[in-house]
């Protein structure tokens, strides 16, 4: 008897040179593996492959082994934008793209020569989009992870490997941006398997009430801006109820929060005094 017949069959793989099963196939296998968005990211995974079958292969298994879509790609779009995404590196949310959009015009009314700091750059989408609306304003980004860093300035983003602003002098930036971790450490088990599995937890995890991280963004922030100058941070649930005293005692007024479609909160922009 042939001993291979009890062998379990080995996982289908391409064969070089052979082309990519069509897009029903793919979309199947992703809708199967509990992709909401098969059909998109079939789209994605077809294009960024060329059509070579054992590239397909091996991208749709990263990706049903649950690795962000933008790992595998190695973009993302935000704000009209193709931001290219490492491997390790935090994958920038359509929710942020209000935020970015918010400093974007406040750098245009602030005109030329204005500076922003996007600190926990990230990949540096936040960075991009401003540098592409204004291109007249100077933006630094910052980030812990070096491998972000290292991301950030391959999109173009000059970036600094620190800790928030403690690298950089004092009053040296008009607007400071920052989608610094706050999902507080509980909450952490709600957020979707993957990208508990996958996504740095420096990212992420903004200690008990999420805002461990936010609030050291808040007093460096006092520190970097210039009087006048704007802050605008990711935040979420009710953290801006929790977060303005503490903005109030560093200085900053004008605590306007934004809200998405369904009323959930998105971020916060105050203005520090002095102008
Ligand atoms: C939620 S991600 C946001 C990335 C990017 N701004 C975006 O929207 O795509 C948070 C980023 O903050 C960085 N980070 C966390 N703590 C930091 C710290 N103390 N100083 C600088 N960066 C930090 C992480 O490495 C991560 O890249």
């Amino acid at each position: 008897m042939d001993r291979h017949r009890w062998l379990p069959s080995p996982a289908p793989r391409g064969v070089a040179g052979m082309p990519a099963p069509p897009l029903e196939v793919v979309m199947a296998r992703l809708a199967a593996a509990g992709c909401v968005a098969a059909d998109e990211e079939a789209v994605e995974l077809l294009a960024a492959t060329g059509g070579d079958g054992p590239a397909l292969e091996a991208a749709l298994r990263r990706r049903v082994a649950g690795e962000p879509l933008a790992w595998i790609t190695g973009t993302v779009r935000f704000c009209g934008h193709d931001v290219r995404v490492d491997p390790g590196v935090y994958v920038p949310r359509p929710q942020t793209e209000e935020l970015a959009g918010r400093a974007a015009d406040l750098l245009r009314s602030l005109g030329a020569g204005a500076r922003a700091v996007d600190l926990c750059t990230g990949a540096g989408a936040v960075a991009i989009h401003c540098m592409a609306a204004v291109p007249a304003v100077l933006v630094v980004g910052v980030d812990c992870d070096p491998r972000a860093a290292r991301c950030a300035r391959r999109n173009g983003v000059r970036t600094v490997v620190g800790d928030l602003g403690a690298s950089l002098a004092a009053r040296c930036a008009d607007v400071v941006t920052a989608v610094s971790p706050y999902v507080p450490t509980a909450a952490l088990a709600y957020l979707p398997a993957d990208v508990q599995r996958h996504e740095p937890r420096t990212a992420l995890d903004g200690g008990a009430d999420g805002l461990d991280v936010v609030r050291r963004v808040v007093a460096d922030a006092a520190r970097l801006l210039r009087p006048g100058g704007w802050l605008l941070a990711e935040l979420g649930a009710d953290q801006d109820v929790l977060l303005h005293p503490f903005l109030e005692e560093h200085g900053f007024g004008t605590v306007t929060p934004w809200r998405d479609g369904e009323g959930d909160l998105r971020g916060v922009s105050a203005r520090a005094a002095g102008r």
